[in-house]
């Protein structure tokens, strides 16, 4: 009975975080091109749009580097394409700590100028900075070949670019209860990444436990 069960729950659990990484992906790209758009001028805010244009060069690295690191970020976890094309997972994975730099710096710059005053400033604020630094250990981990530690790291580094959905989520949410924007911002500035994070050890801690158990 138990053997019946067993591989269909593994089965069902498979396809479950196939589907939930494909979600993942779909988000990311969406909120990505979003991103292209509102550099090209074709969409946004224009309050944002005018703010932006006061401050080009670093708002724009942070929009291109958030971009570009959204657009590749959900790929590297598929198991399938790190196991098939392990090369291509590497030339990916660098380019995207490179534009964690910059979209990093980037975004700690622009922080100080937010809408939302001193509690989005620092909830962004210390977003870019531990955006960075997670981007760093990721880097420091893999180059000793610590596989397990570099995956932990990433996937830290990935709930915060993921923060760049979820904030979009929110404020849909907190308009649609009738929140308005300026009470809604420096909400989202820390709701947008502090659960994605708690999620994410709280899935690192579970594994973990799995794995002195079986060990
Ligand atoms: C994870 C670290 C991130 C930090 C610290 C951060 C920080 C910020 C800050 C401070 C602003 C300016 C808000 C204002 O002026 O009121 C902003 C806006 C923006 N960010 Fe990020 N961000 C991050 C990730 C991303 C990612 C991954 C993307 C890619 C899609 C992105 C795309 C944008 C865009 C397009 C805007 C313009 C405003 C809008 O249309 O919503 N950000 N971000």
């Amino acid at each position: 009975m138990n053997q019946q069960i067993f591989p269909t729950t593994l089965q069902r659990t498979k396809w479950l975080s196939g589907l939930s990484l494909a979600l993942m992906i779909i988000l990311s790209i969406a909120i990505g091109l979003y991103a292209i758009a509102f550099q090209a001028r074709v969409t946004g805010d224009p309050g944002f749009q005018l703010r932006f244009s006061e401050y080009s060069v670093t708002s724009s690295m942070h929009v291109i580097g958030g971009a570009v690191v959204i657009i590749l970020g959900g790929f590297q976890f598929s198991t399938w394409l790190r196991q098939h094309y392990t090369q291509v997972h590497r030339w990916t994975g660098r380019i995207y700590l490179i534009f964690v730099l910059i979209g990093g710096v980037g975004g700690l710059m622009i922080a100080p100028q937010s809408a939302g005053g001193p509690t989005a400033h620092f909830g962004f604020g210390l977003l870019a900075l531990l955006w960075l630094f997670s981007g760093w250990q990721a880097y420091a981990c893999i180059r000793r070949r610590d596989i397990q530690a570099h995956r932990a790291w990433m996937m830290r580094n990935y709930a915060m670019t993921f923060g760049a959905v979820t904030l979009r989520i929110y404020l849909g949410l907190l308009a649609g209860a009738g929140v308005d924007f300026p009470e809604a911002y420096p909400l989202v500035a820390w709701l947008s990444w502090v659960p994605n994070l708690i999620i994410v050890e709280w899935y690192l801690a579970l594994k973990a436990q799995g794995l002195n158990a079986s060990g």
